[in-house]
């Protein structure tokens, strides 16, 4: 039997962190509550970060404090502030996120990639500290092409990659923030990081050109078993301009199952868990095998 996929669903945390429409905490209460009862096990669910720079995501702390028992959730934290208000919660998974671009991280979080890993050192620390058992992820985006800066060397990816190693994370997850890539260059990044188990490698890859599940076969094809998604395909970040949704978990799921990979999700269900998401953004369901599953159904 073929190893079972690893699904971290990012939709409540990166598929809504872009929206202006203010959606009600109940509402991302319903979205995530659907989500776990259609299998999902690893949720992103909130970040605690400014809610200047992200408003949609101010209510992390009510949020944290309603989630459903059962799931391994995770947030994103920017800094010692962020640590401080994820602490006073249950969450016990922390993402801290940089990348291979200092155009990028400048914009995003206000600082270049030195002071990014500079300012998790204290948040490593103290994380591991207050909680012993939990669980540390590091993000890098822009791993093959920056908006800004254009092109990014393989290398560039693997030294970043190895400075959050270095700072204790416990795996590192690849954002390929714009859609851009195809397999060539995966495969390319692939050759290139070859320093690390693959259990501790998450692929992050945003679906704007269609581009993702080549881009995912690829890394499954390399030995590769966990995958950021996000569910209907929601998604963008913010300061990524023209960034496109997060590759659906549904295709995601469609692609792993038909290929023999068990990934615990009951599609059906997982296709209906957006909708009224979608709905209240005013936009219509988009991701496809969402669609065909929903299609089956009537
Ligand atoms: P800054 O403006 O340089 O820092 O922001 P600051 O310390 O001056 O803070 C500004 C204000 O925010 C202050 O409030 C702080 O108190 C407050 P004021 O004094 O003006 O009233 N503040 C906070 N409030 C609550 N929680 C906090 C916090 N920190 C400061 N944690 C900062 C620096 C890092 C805070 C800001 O840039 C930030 O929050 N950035 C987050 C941006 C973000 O969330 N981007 C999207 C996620 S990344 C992504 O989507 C990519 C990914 O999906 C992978 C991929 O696709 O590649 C992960
Ligand atoms: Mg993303």
């Amino acid at each position: 039997m073929k190893p079972a996929l690893r699904i971290i669903e990012v939709g409540p945390r990166d598929g809504l962190q872009n929206e202006r429409t203010p959606l009600p905490t109940g509402d991302k209460l319903r979205f995530i509550n659907h989500l776990v009862s259609a299998g999902l096990r690893e949720i992103e669910a909130t970040s605690f970060v400014s809610p200047k720079w992200v408003p949609q995501l101010a209510d992390a702390d009510e949020l944290a404090a309603l989630l459903p028992h059962g799931p391994q959730y995770s947030a994103l934290v920017p800094n010692e502030r962020g640590l401080a208000r994820l602490l006073a919660t249950s969450i016990d998974r922390i993402a801290l996120f940089t990348a291979a671009s200092d155009d990028f991280t400048k914009r995003n979080i206000n600082m270049t990639i030195a002071e990014s890993l500079e300012a998790f050192k204290p948040v490593v620390e103290q994380f591991r500290a207050e909680r012993p058992n939990g669980f540390i992820r590091g993000y890098v985006s822009t791993v093959v092409q920056c908006p800004y800066a254009g092109m990014i060397p393989t290398q560039r990816v693997s030294e970043v990659t190895e400075a959050l190693f270095a700072l204790g994370v416990n795996e590192v997850s690849l954002g390929e923030t714009i859609g851009v890539a195809v397999p060539e260059e995966i495969e390319a990044l692939i050759d290139e990081l070859t320093n690390w188990p693959k259990e501790k490698i998450v692929w992050h890859f945003h679906d704007t050109r269609g581009t993702a599940i080549a881009n995912a076969a690829v890394a499954m094809e390399a030995g590769y078993m966990a995958f950021d998604a996000s569910a209907g395909g929601l998604g963008g970040c913010p300061y990524a301009k023209g960034a496109g949704g997060n590759m659906a978990t549904e295709d995601l799921v469609y692609f792993a199952e038909r290929n023999g990979i068990s990934t615990g999700v009951n599609l059906m269900e997982l296709a209906k868990a957006s909708l009224p998401v979608l709905a209240q953004l005013g936009k219509p369901p988009t991701a496809k095998s969402q669609l065909a599953a929903l299609a089956e159904e009537h």
